[in-house]
């Protein structure tokens, strides 16, 4: 399979152009900026210069400047190893500076789009950059412009390096697929063979010679990734060697158990493993308000239950521990240039002994980890995994316990519920302004990321009648993410918050006031706690 590596530096949108280059049909892989590229080009060299698989290497943007003493820098050896190079933003400035050119700050930072002209034709790119190129190493050529007078593309005159100061691969910038296919096709050479359908057949081989005859157990939260893992388990190997748990904390959404234990059953499940562990959770949480300890108790309390329901099942300690885990939970994006690290979000996971041992083992399976979140959701779709499930919004670990703000109570999480689903509802029912384009049946709640209530530690006066009364005030989140990274507040038009409001609290009586939070990721983070 042909394949792209992306190197990242650090940039938002290093991901982006991953997926970008996916959905040509061409496999990327993120590595982090300052990797030793050693082993891989010596493969590359072997198999006659083309790595076999490797075709090219894109040289991500980022929040650095090349000429900070920390700045982080490519191994040097992509400059000899004949590759053809594509640097972006950040990575068009290091290649130049990397071969002898200068780099240096601009007057003010260009953010947005911008025109540019190349070779005769003008398109909107789109920019986000505060240094610029102030002399060409030597062998680079200008051959673009922005209209602020900057070189907005950079080509070598003999080898197939090229460099972009914009960003092809967010959407706004005209003409940005175009360009990232003449890299990967007309320079790179690449053939179009990454597709879901090939990549469930070698995940598939790869897991049942991997695994035999032992048994797997999954640990399910009911989020799409679990469930895709658990459809992939269940079409590659005998349903009844495939064990599948989940919790019932107490914490979940309005009707979640049964939609997941539905969902499971509908894909063949034999074993489903469903612990009712409301109580247990609701008394470790009950008098406490501060949000990392509520996390943490819930944290202990998932290993404890999850340690002692395992014993009980008497799997043979053969067993392997699958788990949803994505690309994106393994990658770093943004922060700690030059440190992969292996983080996994899951709260099923964090520290969890059990993994650890598992993975000691070598009996951790990861079917999902070449994925993102959207290839997840396409690959349920080809494994026909209930749509309701498929194109369900990310859901935190902890639960409802982070959306219910200070002291945690069943009574809380019933009125919290109910709004939620009635929020749920009304998106779902509700057309979405992009009908074209998206799979599945297109609303509101398809068009946003993520979307759910939030019970505030505050009560605030009303009428009901002629009586004045005191409900608990709730929030409403809408956000659009790619990755969860970064949100932007969901724009609604007045006329669905409005009902939507209306219809919760004339449903639900606890609640006497909604308010809809306006804040973006940064500064504010998409969960309240
Ligand atoms: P924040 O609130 O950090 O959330 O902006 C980013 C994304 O992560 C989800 N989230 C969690 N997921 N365990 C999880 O499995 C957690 O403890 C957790 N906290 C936040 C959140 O819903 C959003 O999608």
């Amino acid at each position: 399979m042909d394949k792209i590596i992306l190197l990242d530096f650090g940039s938002q949108t290093t991901q982006l152009i991953g997926r970008r280059i996916r959905e040509l049909g061409v496999y990327t892989e993120i590595l982090s900026g300052e990797t030793d590229l050693g082993p891989l080009l010596e493969e590359t060299s072997r198999n006659g210069g083309t790595a076999g698989t490797l075709r090219g290497i894109i040289l991500s943007g980022s929040p650095e400047s090349v000429y900070a003493p920390d700045a982080p820098a490519p191994d040097k050896r992509i400059y000899s190893c004949g590759l053809p190079l594509l640097g972006i933003c950040y990575g068009l400035q290091r290649m130049n500076f990397d071969n002898g050119g200068k780099v240096a700050p601009l007057p003010k930072r260009e953010y947005g789009g911008i025109k540019v002209t190349v070779r005769g034709s003008t398109f909107t790119a789109w920019m986000s950059h505060g240094d610029t190129l102030t002399e060409l190493a030597p062998g680079f050529i200008e051959t673009g412009r922005s209209e602020t007078g900057y070189p907005a593309v950079v080509v070598h005159g003999e080898k197939p390096w090229y460099g972009l100061q914009f960003h092809p691969e967010v959407t706004h910038c005209e003409r940005g697929t175009e360009i990232l296919s003449s890299f990967v096709f007309g320079i790179c050479r690449c053939r179009k063979s990454w597709s879901m359908k090939a990549y469930v057949e070698t995940v598939r081989s790869e897991l049942a010679a991997r695994v035999g005859a032992s048994p797997v157990l999954l640990l399910i939260s009911g989020g799409v990734d679990s469930t895709v893992a658990a459809a992939l388990l269940l079409k590659t190997l005998p349903p009844s060697q495939v064990h599948l748990m989940y919790m019932d904390t107490g914490l979940m959404r309005k009707d979640e158990t049964a939609q997941v234990k539905r969902a499971l059953e509908k894909l063949g499940a034999q074993h489903v493993h469903i612990v009712m562990c409301e109580t247990e959770f609701l008394s470790a949480l009950k008098g406490l308000s501060e949000p990392e300890l509520k996390r943490k108790v819930i944290g202990d309390l998932f290993i404890t239950i999850q340690e002692r329901e395992t014993a009980r099942l008497n799997l043979p300690d053969s067993y392997f521990l699958a788990q949803g885990t994505l690309y994106t939970d393994l990658i770093e994006s943004g922060k700690g240039v030059g440190k992969k690290a292996h983080v996994i979000k899951s709260h099923h996971n964090v520290g969890s002994p059990l993994v650890e041992t598992k993975r000691k083992e070598g009996r951790i399976i990861e079917p999902l980890d070449k994925l993102y979140k959207d290839e997840v959701r396409a690959l349920g779709r080809l494994l026909k995994v209930d749509e309701d499930v498929v194109r369900r919004h990310p859901f935190p670990g902890p639960g409802l316990a982070v959306r219910i703000l200070g002291e945690v109570t069943k009574e809380k999480c019933d009125i919290l519920r109910e709004a939620d689903a009635i929020f749920i509802d009304e998106l779902k029912k509700r057309p979405g302004p992009q009908l074209a384009g998206k799979a599945g049946s297109s609303s509101l709640y398809d068009d946003i990321w993520q979307a759910f209530a939030v019970l505030l530690p505050v009560r605030s006066v009303g009428v009901a009648g002629d009586v004045r009364k005191y409900g608990w005030v709730l929030a409403l989140r809408a956000i659009t993410s790619a990755d969860g990274m970064t949100a932007d507040v969901y724009p609604f038009p007045p006329k669905d918050l409005l009902e939507i409001s209306t219809r919760i609290t004339n449903t639900v009586k606890d609640v006497g006031r909604v308010t809809y939070d306006i804040s973006s990721k940064p500064p504010a983070t998409i969960e309240w706690e």
